[in-house]
């Protein structure tokens, strides 16, 4: 399946604000949603392991006040950023659906792109 191209490098900020992705998870409809932590570019279906809701309230925000946890606003559950496992809250033993990332040089510049797989997909027009 083609790459999804989710946006430039420098537009994912370490600890900030998260993007969204419109999807179909299962023929249903969902949102992936991607962030960097350490450097890295990560990104994860938007579905708590607690009970199946987004995690952000306010749009993109997924990373708790420390930058360091990515948290479920609804009842606070705390996911590793780098790994979706749940390390607090009401998700325990649970983890975020993680999406492939690649992040790469392109002719416009370093980019964050979404890999998905069969299961896990961007809408199609
Ligand atoms: S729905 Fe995410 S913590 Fe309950």
């Amino acid at each position: 399946m083609e790459p999804v191209r989710i946006c430039a490098s420098e537009e994912l900020i370490d600890g900030g604000a998260g993007l969204r992705h419109a999807a179909k998870y299962a023929g249903g409809d969902a949102i992936v949603f991607f962030v960097r932590y350490g450097g890295q570019a990560y990104g994860y279906l938007n579905r708590c392991a607690h009970v199946p809701m987004e995690l952000d309230w306010v749009e993109g925000q997924f990373f708790e006040s420390s930058g360091l946890y990515l948290m479920c606003a609804t009842h606070g559950a705390i996911y590793a950023p780098d790994t979706g496992k749940c390390v607090g809250g009401p998700c325990r033993g649970g983890r975020l659906r993680p999406v492939q990332v690649d992040e790469r040089d392109t002719p416009d510049g370093r980019a964050v792109f979404w890999l998905p797989d069969d299961d896990l997909r961007p809408v199609t027009p």
